[in-house]
Formats: structure tokens, C-alpha cells, sequence
């Protein structure tokens, strides 16, 4: 499988986006005690299995897991001083791990480049054991939530998003389906929290305005010819940076954190 977002700059992205996130206060949410074994199932760079470290305390334990061995190595160098961290590779979809291993599996920002994340949904309960808690953080509509939004601008964004979900499987709408499905597959005591993002109210500050770059730089090669061509796609994206940094424009984007626990 491949990972779309794959860029020479991503790690640094996802490093800088992880400390600056609110995932202490999903994990939180969630329920994470001192002493739980925990899985951080696609777990990027290592800046989220810092704060699990953390809040799980050394009688605790996190695994780490990801398919991306440069990022498995950024996060063993920034964990390298917490014993009862450890990073693996791996698949979500086949973690390889046996049954009822943890008492929590946080699963964030990975299942929306998943086609088949019912299936990896499944392992990441399979994994879990019975009581322990399965919790998937995900966007719902990331950059869609701006006013004013000029039409034009609005309508290349959905027609955006609907060429990134048909040729890469990428779901912007990820957030909304965990909690249906979780019920579905008979998951106990589910709930949904909702967190910003991001909240822009005037001019996005740099972090943020890379982010986007980064974004839309990556997509090109996969999303340009469908989006009018090269001149076309990069004179919107431009566009949309001008609204990110409008001082007048309101810009935002949440989190759906959804958590169930294993019958
Ligand atoms: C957007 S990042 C999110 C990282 C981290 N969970 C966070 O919240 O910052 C997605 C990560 O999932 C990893 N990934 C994508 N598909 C995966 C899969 N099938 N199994 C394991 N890791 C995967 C990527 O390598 C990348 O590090």
C-alpha cells in the first residue's frame, strides 16, 4: 500500500503537527490510565507515543507501529530515553500481533488512507483485549470550512477532494464513519467526542500555511491533470493559501474521536 502524503519533508510535517495537536486531550477523553499497555497504530514520527509515554507512566507500555521506516526511526531517536517505548513496522490492516494484546489502540489520521478500514478496523479490535478501549481519531471535511468561501474556490475544493478520494482512496469524511461501524461490529459504550483542529480566525501563521504547501505540492503529480492541468491546479491552490491567509476570513477544521470498547 502506498502512502499518499509520501514527501521528503513528512516526517518533519507530521513531527511539528504532532506536538502542536491536541491528542492529549483525545487521549484523555478516551480514558488512557497510568499502567495501560497501548498500541499507536500508524504511529508516524513518535511525537503522540511521547505524550502515551507520558500519561501511561513506566508501569505502562506503548508500541508503536508504522510502515514507514524513516519515520520509525525519528521516533526511536526522540523516545530513545523511555524504556517502555518500542517501535515496530507494520501494517494496520495486519499488525501480526497476537490477540487482546492492549488495553487501549489509538489509531490517528491513518484510516483515511486505508480502502478497506472496516478490515483494519477489525484488527485493531482483534488486537484489543476484551474491555480494553479501540479509539480512532480522524478529520471530517479538512479544509472545507472557511467563510467567506468564494464560490469558485468552494467548488474546486469538493471537486478536489472527490479526485483525491477516486484516484488515491484518501476519505476526507473518515471522522464521520467509526461510530456506525463500531456499533456494527457489536463494539460496547461508543462514543463520539468532537475537537478542533485548527481554528483560523485571521491570517493562518506559518506552521499552518507550510502544512497546506506540503499538501497540495505532494497531491500534484496525482490530482493536477484531472483538476484543468499544472497552471490551473497551482493558480487555485494559490487561491486557496490567499484565503488561509486572509486576516478577515474564519478558517477551521475538526477532529471526530470516536472510542468503543471491546466486548
Ligand atoms: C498522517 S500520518 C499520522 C501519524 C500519527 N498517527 C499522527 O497522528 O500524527 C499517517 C501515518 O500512517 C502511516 N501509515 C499509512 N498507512 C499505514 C498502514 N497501512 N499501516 C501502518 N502505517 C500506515 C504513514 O506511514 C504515516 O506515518
Amino acid at each position: 500500500m502506498r502512502y499518499i502524503m509520501e514527501s521528503s519533508d513528512e516526517t518533519r510535517r507530521l513531527l511539528v503537527q504532532e506536538r502542536t495537536g491536541n491528542a492529549r486531550e483525545a487521549l484523555l477523553l478516551a480514558g488512557l490510565k497510568p499502567g495501560n499497555r497501548v498500541l499507536d497504530a500508524g504511529c508516524g514520527p513518535g511525537g503522540i507515543a511521547e505524550v502515551i509515554a507520558e500519561l501511561v507512566g513506566p508501569s505502562g507500555h506503548v508500541t508503536g507501529m508504522d510502515l514507514s521506516e524513516e519515520r520509525l526511526a525519528e521516533a526511536r531517536q526522540i523516545n530513545r530515553r523511555r524504556p517502555h517505548v518500542r517501535f515496530i513496522q507494520g501494517d494496520v490492516r495486519r499488525t501480526g500481533l497476537p490477540d487482546a494484546s492492549f488495553d487501549f489502540t489509538w489509531c490517528q489520521f491513518v484510516l483515511q488512507y486505508v480502502p478497506d478500514w472496516q478490515g483494519a478496523l477489525q484488527e485493531l479490535v482483534r488486537v484489543t483485549r476484551p474491555g480494553g478501549r479501540v479509539v480512532i481519531s480522524e478529520i471530517d471535511g479538512l479544509g472545507l470550512h472557511n467563510f467567506p468561501f468564494p464560490e469558485s474556490l468552494r467548488e474546486w475544493s469538493q471537486r478536489f477532494v472527490e479526485v483525491v478520494a477516486r484516484t488515491t482512496g484518501f476519505d476526507i469524511f473518515a471522522g464521520r464513519k467509526f461510530f456506525t461501524e463500531m456499533r456494527r461490529m457489536g463494539l460496547g459504550n461508543v462514543r463520539v467526542h468532537l475537537l478542533p483542529q485548527y481554528v483560523i480566525a485571521g491570517a493562518a501563521d506559518m506552521g499552518l500555511m507550510l502544512d497546506w504547501e506540503t499538501r497540495f505540492s505532494t497531491l500534484e503529480p496525482v490530482v493536477a491533470s484531472a483538476l484543468g492541468g499544472l497552471e490551473a491546479y497551482r493558480a487555485m491552490c494559490q487561491e486557496y493559501l490567499q484565503l488561509l491567509a486572509d486576516p478577515d476570513a474564519l478558517k477551521y477544521s475538526v477532529l471526530l474521536v470516536t472510542e468503543g470498547t471491546r466486548p
